[in-house]
C-alpha cells in the first residue's frame, strides 16, 4: 500500500497544501513543534478516520477554522484508490473512498497503516486496557467483521453494566440480566478465536523480531489470558460459550451484588515477558522500547502475510532511547513497504537510510 499524495486544508497547524510522497522512505524533519506529528497524524486519520491523540475530531481543525479537509490518493489492491475526509466544527464528518459515502471502520480495506508513537511503551508499562487497544486495531484493520463483533460487544456491555448499576432501584431490571449475559457469551466466544488466532501469529513474528533486534537473543513471548474457565482458546466457538457460561454463572450472585460486570473478554490481556520475566514490572526503558517495537514490527509482518500487502509504517519520535546497534536494526527493517519517520534536525536519518526528505518549519511541508 502507498500514500502517493495527500492535500490538507484546515488540519492542524499545517499549510494548506500539496505533498507527494516517496513509494519507499519519506524522513520528516524539522525542529520541536513544527508539525512533524501532525503530519503523520493527518496520514493515520486516512487509515482510521480518527486522530491517534485526540478524543474529539474538532482538536484536530486548526484553531479558529470552521473545517478541516484531507484528500489521500492511495494505490491499493493494485489501483489508484482515493479517500477523503471533511470535518467541521458543528457537522457531521463525511468519509468518502472513490466517491463513496463510508464510516471510519470501512477505510482499512483500501488503507492500513501501522504507527509507532512514543505512547505506544504503554502497551508494555501500563495496565491491560492499552494491551487489549492494540490488538483490537490490529485485528480491526485485518477483519472488519471483529470490528463490529467489538461494537455489538461494547453495546451489551453498557446494557448489562446500567442494569447492574440501577437494578436497587428498579429490581425488575434483573429480569433482562440472563439474556444480556447469554448475548454477550457469544460473542465473546467468536472475538476470544480471533484474539487467540491473532495474538498466536503475532507472537511468533514478534519473538524473532525481538531476539535479532535485541542483538542478544533476548527472548520475547506474547500469551493471550482470557476467562479462565476458557482452557483452550482455539476450540470451537460452541465450546467456548459453554466456558463462559460457567464462569458467568459462577459469578451472577457477585455481579449482582458488586453491581458490576465481572466476566468477560473486557478484561482479557496479553501477557508480555523478556527471557520469561513480565516485561511490565521488570523491563528497562530500552527494553520496553525494544519490546514494543518488535510487536509493530510483528503487527506489519502479520498484515503482510494475511493480505500480501504491506501497511504502511508511521514511526513517531522512534528512536529517541534507543542505542546506536537497536536504531540500525530499526532503520535497516523499514525498507520493505512505504515508511513515514520523524526525526530532528541532528539524527542523520536521511544519510543513514537514502530516504527523501520531507522538511516541516511552522506548519510549511517542503521536500528537501
Ligand atoms: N488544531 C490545531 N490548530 C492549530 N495548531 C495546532 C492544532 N493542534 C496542534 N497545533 C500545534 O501544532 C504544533 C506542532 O505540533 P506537532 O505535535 O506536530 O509538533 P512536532 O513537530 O511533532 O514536534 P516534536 O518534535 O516536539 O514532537 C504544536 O505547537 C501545536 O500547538
Ligand atoms: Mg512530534
Amino acid at each position: 500500500m502507498i500514500l502517493s499524495s495527500l492535500s490538507l486544508a484546515g488540519f492542524r497547524n499545517l499549510w494548506d497544501q500539496s505533498i507527494d510522497f516517496s513509494s519507499g522512505i519519506n524522513v520528516i524533519r524539522g525542529e520541536n513543534a513544527q508539525g512533524k506529528t501532525n503530519l503523520l497524524e493527518a496520514i493515520f486519520m486516512l487509515s482510521c478516520g480518527r486522530g491517534f491523540r485526540t478524543r474529539f475530531d474538532r482538536e484536530l481543525i486548526r484553531f479558529g477554522n470552521d473545517f478541516s479537509k484531507l484528500e489521500g490518493e492511495i494505490f491499493s489492491h493494485g489501483r489508484q484508490q482515493t479517500i477523503d475526509i471533511k470535518m467541521g466544527r458543528c457537522v457531521r464528518k463525511q468519509i468518502s473512498l472513490n466517491g463513496v459515502r463510508k464510516n471510519s471502520s470501512e477505510l482499512s480495506e483500501a488503507f492500513r497503516v501501522v504507527l509507532f508513537c512514543p505512547d505506544d511503551l504503554n502497551m508494555i508499562k501500563e495496565g491491560a486496557k492499552e494491551r487489549r487497544r492494540f490488538i483490537d486495531m490490529a485485528i480491526s484493520q485485518l477483519k472488519p467483521s471483529y470490528a463490529e463483533l467489538m461494537s455489538e460487544y461494547t453495546r451489551l456491555y453498557e446494557h448489562k453494566r446500567r442494569i447492574l448499576c440501577d437494578w436497587r432501584e428498579k429490581p425488575s431490571l434483573l429480569d433482562a440480566l440472563e439474556e444480556y449475559s447469554d448475548f454477550m457469551c457469544r460473542c465473546s466466544a467468536k472475538i476470544i478465536r480471533y484474539r487467540a488466532a491473532y495474538i498466536k501469529k503475532l507472537s511468533m513474528e514478534a519473538g524473532s523480531i525481538h531476539s535479532r533486534f535485541s542483538g542478544n537473543g533476548e527472548e520475547l513471548s506474547v500469551n493471550y489470558n482470557t476467562v479462565s474457565t476458557v482452557t483452550d482458546p482455539f476450540a470451537p466457538a460452541v465450546e467456548i460459550y459453554q466456558r463462559l457460561k460457567e464462569h458467568q454463572k459462577s459469578h451472577r450472585e457477585a455481579e449482582i451484588a458488586s453491581c458490576s460486570v465481572l466476566t468477560g473478554i473486557h478484561k482479557d490481556d496479553l501477557e508480555i515477558s523478556i527471557n520469561g520475566i513480565t516485561a511490565r514490572n521488570y523491563a528497562s526503558q530500552g527494553q520496553m522500547r525494544t519490546a514494543a517495537l518488535s510487536l509493530k514490527m510483528a503487527e506489519r509482518e502479520v498484515s503482510f502475510q494475511d493480505t500480501g500487502e504491506n501497511p504502511v509504517l508511521l514511526l513517531d519520535d522512534v528512536l529517541s532511547e534507543l542505542d546506536p546497534r537497536r536504531q540500525e536494526f530499526v532503520l535497516n527493517r523499514i525498507g520493505e513497504g512505504q515508511t513515514f519517520i520523524t526525526c530532528c534536525e541532528d539524527s542523520r536519518i536521511k544519510e543513514r537510510t537514502g530516504g527523501q526528505v520531507i522538511n516541516v518549519s511552522e506548519g510549511k511541508v517542503s521536500l528537501g
